[in-house]
């Protein structure tokens, strides 16, 4: 739908997305650039980083999205720079947070004000190679089929439940690079299909079991 000025109208029930991202952004770009089509669903409405250099911040600027930084060295302790978080991506009323490459672990009570709505993307099939080197933890245990998990965040680290995973094979010489940039590759694509699907379908829980649709 347009405005009579041309520009799109948004969609009033596409839900509401806040993106936290500490690096590139290539995950942002992805679901940037689904977000335009209203039957997607799902809007990025604000993205928030720990990190003022972060290439995000240019992907929001550029997308028209707005964006905070919330830098762990602006304020005096951990729990401080948790309740800065909660306040930046409160303001945008989320109805769910993804975590696309933040670098950082959340509080519990942050956790918790966003309970089966925070969602993470890994580089790895998880529950195998949790953490900040998934990708070359895997290579060095010489798996030979690796992947992408999209979660819902819990309280431990890439501990939550599994919300949908793809497969990426592992090749004889693959290096860190190439095996990262084939999984992103995978990575990309699960993350925007399973928001999307979310979004429009909404998220059941039953124990750890995770389903898309109520
Ligand atoms: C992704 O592979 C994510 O799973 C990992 O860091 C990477 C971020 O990539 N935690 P980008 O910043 O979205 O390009």
């Amino acid at each position: 739908m347009q405005t009579p000025s041309g520009h799109p109208v948004e969609s009033s029930s596409a839900k509401r997305l806040v993106v936290l991202a500490s690096g590139g952004g290539s995950n942002l770009a992805a679901l940037l650039a689904a977000h335009g089509d209203a039957a997607y669903g799902a809007r990025v409405v604000g993205v928030v980083t720990d990190r003022p250099t972060a290439g995000a911040l240019d992907l929001a600027h550029d997308a028209g999205v707005a964006s905070a930084v919330v830098s762990m060295k602006d304020f005096d302790d951990r729990a401080a720079w948790n309740d800065g978080v909660l306040e930046a991506v409160s303001v945008f009323q989320p109805d769910y947070l993804v975590l696309a490459g933040f670098m950082r672990i959340l509080a519990p009570s942050v956790v918790r004000r966003f309970e089966g709505r925070m969602i993470n993307t890994h580089p790895a099939l998880l529950p195998s190679f949790p953490g900040a080197h998934g990708v070359r933890d895997a290579l060095a245990h010489g798996v030979k089929v690796t992947g992408c998990t999209v979660h819902l965040v819990d309280d431990g680290v890439d501990t939550g439940p599994i919300i949908a995973q793809t497969a990426v094979p592992v090749f004889d010489n693959d290096d860190e690079p190439t095996l990262t940039e084939r999984i992103k590759v995978a990575e990309r694509a699960l993350l925007v299909e399973t928001v999307g699907r979310i979004a429009r379908e909404g998220l059941s829980l039953t124990g750890r079991k995770a389903s898309i649709g109520r």
